[in-house]
């Protein structure tokens, strides 16, 4: 069984995803962090972010590979840290957006989906990665909440310089953040991780 855990970010997704995961016995992936890594990837050898076919052929060349216990890695060098740095979250949109780029990450997120029960992360699953999931959820948040939740995981980084950064990038990410027509949109701003993850949970009870 596929979930799919679709939104912007800030409204939960990694934590309620790697939580319900765990929950299930399921597989995680966190597609988001893919992109992070070939962000970091062309930064460490001076990929032009313009250019999509470049990043393409980096990123096949590069794959990113997830240790169990959620370490994120490319080229045997652990960049579970790196990849969470505000430069990176201001630039991998840049990255995102080449279709060239896409291709390839989507094909290799759809490789990694036909292993098993898995619970899958990201923008644009339900709707494009794997439009068959049995479980498809849309999560979504008020903006300044989002902002509060990352302050959390940017400590040393003002609220408002933050909530403009989530503003921005929601902007840049829009043309690739597809919710399907047939997820389930989940409002996360007043519900607890728990809350969140019980709700899920009852819909992959429910299509079992
Ligand atoms: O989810 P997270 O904030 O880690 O994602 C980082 C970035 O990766 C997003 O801002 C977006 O640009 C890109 N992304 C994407 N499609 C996905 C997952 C992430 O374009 N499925």
């Amino acid at each position: 069984m596929i979930v799919a855990i679709d939104g912007p970010a800030g409204t939960g997704k990694s934590t309620v995803a790697s939580t319900l995961a765990r929950r299930l016995g399921f597989s995680y992936l966190d597609t988001g962090a893919m992109y992070r890594a070939l962000t970091w990837l062309a930064r460490r050898d001076g990929v032009d972010l313009s250019d999509g076919p470049a990043l393409a052929v980096l990123a096949h060349a590069h794959p990113v590979s997830f240790g169990a216990d959620g370490h994120v890695e490319v080229d045997d060098e652990d960049v579970t840290a790196a990849i969470r740095e505000t430069e990176i979250d201001r630039l991998v949109p840049v990255v995102a957006r080449h279709p060239e780029v896409r291709e390839v990450m989507r094909d290799r997120q759809r490789a990694l989906a036909v292993t098993g029960d898995s619970v899958i992360e990201g923008r644009d699953i339900g709707s494009v990665v794997t439009p068959g999931a049995e479980v498809k959820v849309f999560l979504v948040a008020d903006v300044d909440e989002r902002a509060r939740r990352r302050t959390n995981d940017r400590p040393g980084v003002e609220a408002d310089t933050l909530a403009a950064d989530l503003r921005a990038r929601d902007e840049r990410d829009a043309e690739n953040t597809k919710p399907a027509p047939d997820a389930v949109r989940l409002d996360t701003t007043d519900l607890s991780i728990e809350q969140v993850v019980d709700r899920i949970a009852e819909l992959v009870e429910a299509s079992r």
